[in-house]
């Protein structure tokens, strides 16, 4: 069973948007339940289930208030066994969202943190004094100068004590205290009773911030400004023997379980170490390099990507985990906007490049990632104003930018095109009113697209986005090189030709992808080798290096 997740795919499920059962306009277990039919056409191995737990929903679950139960919206325990049951008997597997460098403020941990300076769990969260030589509550008296990922500082002031506690998310997401060693033993535990239950591995939410320098300095550069601060807490000081230690703890002696921690900011380096088979950390990681290379100093600041950055960025990942460690592959997910209308073109040749960014990505050497709705070729939402946005993130940056003077009219253009509901309208399921997705007023609106874009239609046409990935899929369980073989970048510096070669023994595939909307040629060495090959994946075509727009292809020698 060992590395059995090399010839895996994994779907990720964002509850809140798959499929309501009750009619209460919001996802829930049930409604996933009922449609694996789904999952397993499409011949996926594992469901990645973001966050189901009991939660005030400030960011949409990952705010946990209980790690042992389910959220009444999204059903019951009862209902999640069910899941799990129905998705082992089609052989699939169930991977758990883990959100372990923070709680809920409504967690009863907090609630006791907060209730007294010499609680016994007051060290289970950071807790500090205000700035030296000010009072709490001073503008500027903040314990350092970090920045919230939701805007505003990452420390909130708790009146009851005077002091105040670190939040790098939301001011309702309280960061846990990694260096104690009761609030690691807590977790643990609580991963020991999933495994128990039967889940098979856990995403791990942003498990690179959980060790922190204990100092907690200032952020550098600041200039009397907040700064992210994260040199300080990504990859801190413990991480690699907190992890060591959990797995120690909780994997050890399990078989069949897939590992994935998020890292916003991780190097190749540190990635080689996390998942080298030998150091017993992690499987794989979910790097960023890849997702950030269209913004600026933040992720509202747009700039046009250049493939090749892209091509330089993934080659680097590719060779840097060649002989240890492995890769995770992602274009989307529930944080990142739909990876077609992002990268490519979502209008007049959809479908040839939602297919043609597939290919690409699941002919890399590493686990892939769908998101759902990816499988279809779902497009970003036609978001008309504010009021059409429910994140928490996007609220929170259009408040502040706002506030301080920016057109709120570029505000939005950057919502738009970065904000993370674009990934969380409902799953377009068919052409009916809400789509399919519920038979209430769903939480979010459902894209006005899915009267053309939707799984009963692209089930239904032989030539769908759908079909395409069901393809894919099933070349990476049953042709080798797709999984194992080695990996070689061609073409480093043209701007709208993605090419690679992928080699095992005496099998070579060649990958190409156009990354433009006008006709291109692969400018190959050896043109004559392709010519002769076969066509694995694509539309025919009479001349094997010539690309449609947008279009995609794997040939064989
Ligand atoms: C991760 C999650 C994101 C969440 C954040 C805080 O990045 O993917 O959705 O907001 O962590 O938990």
């Amino acid at each position: 069973m060992s590395e059995w997740w090399k010839t895996a795919v994994v779907y990720q499920v964002y509850p809140r948007s798959f499929a309501d059962s009750d009619g209460d306009g919001i996802g829930d277990l049930p409604g996933i339940t009922a449609r694996l039919d789904h999952l397993a056409a499409l011949g996926v191995d594992v469901l990645w289930l973001s966050p189901i737990y009991p939660s005030p929903q400030d960011d949409a679950g990952y705010d946990i208030s209980d790690y042992r139960d389910v959220d009444p919206t999204f059903g019951s325990l009862a209902d999640l066994d069910r899941l799990l049951a129905e998705l082992h008997a089609r052989g699939m597997k169930l991977v758990m969202d883990l959100v372990v460098n923070h709680t809920s403020d409504e967690h009863p941990w907090f609630a006791e943190s907060r209730s007294g300076r010499a609680m016994a769990k007051r060290d289970w969260y950071w807790w500090r004094p205000p700035r030296a030589g000010m009072r709490a509550g001073d503008p500027g008296a903040e314990p350092t100068n970090w920045r919230s990922a939701f805007s505003g500082p990452a420390w909130e002031l708790d009146p009851a004590t005077g002091e105040y506690y670190l939040h790098i998310f939301s001011r309702k997401q309280p960061d846990l205290n990694w260096e104690s060693p009761e609030v690691r033993e807590a977790v643990y535990a609580m991963m020991r009773w999933w495994l128990d239950r039967g889940v098979d591995g856990f995403r791990m939410d942003v498990v690179n911030f959980i060790s922190k320098d204990p100092a907690l300095p200032d952020g550098h550069g600041a200039g009397g400004a907040f700064v992210t601060g994260s040199e300080h807490y990504i990859c801190g000081p413990r991480i690699h023997e907190f992890l060591a230690e959990m797995h120690r703890e909780v994997f050890a002696g399990r078989d069949g379980l897939l590992t994935v921690g998020e890292m916003p900011g991780v190097t190749v380096d540190e990635a080689r170490l996390f998942t080298d088979p030998a150091r017993a950390e992690l499987d794989m990681v979910f790097q960023f390099e890849h997702v950030e290379l269209d913004q600026g100093a933040t992720k509202w600041e747009l700039r046009p990507l250049r493939l090749t950055d892209l091509k330089a960025s993934l080659a680097r990942w590719q060779a840097g985990l060649a002989d240890v460690g492995w890769n995770s592959l992602y274009w989307g997910n529930h944080d990142q906007p739909r990876a077609v209308s992002r990268y490519a073109d979502d209008g007049e040749h959809r479908v040839r490049a939602a297919k043609m960014l597939a290919t690409v990505l699941h002919m890399h050497r590493g686990t892939p990632y769908v998101y759902q709705g990816e499988e279809l070729g779902m497009t970003n939402a036609p978001f008309a104003g504010v009021e059409d946005f429910r994140d928490i993130e996007s609220l929170n940056h259009y408040a502040e930018a706002v506030a301080a003077g920016e057109d709120p009219e570029h505000v939005l253009a950057s919502l738009r095109a970065m904000g993370r509901d674009n990934a969380r309208t409902p799953m377009q399921w068919d052409a009916s009113e809400h789509a399919g997705f519920t038979t209430g007023t769903p939480w979010l609106a459902v894209n006005p697209n899915h009267v053309e874009i939707n799984a009963e239609a692209a089930r239904a046409d032989p030539g769908s986005v759908f079909h395409h990935y069901r393809r894919l899929i099933e070349l990476r369980h049953t042709l080798p090189v797709v999984a194992h073989g080695d990996f070689t970048m061609l073409l480093a510096h043209d701007e709208r030709v993605y090419a690679f070669t992928r080699r095992l023994g005496d099998i070579e595939l060649l990958v190409l992808g156009n990354f433009s909307g006008e006709p291109v040629v692969a400018e190959l060495p050896e043109p004559e080798r392709w010519r002769a090959a076969e066509l694995l994946v694509g539309e025919p075509a009479d001349e094997p290096l010539m690309l449609r727009p947008w279009e995609g292809r794997v040939l064989r020698a």
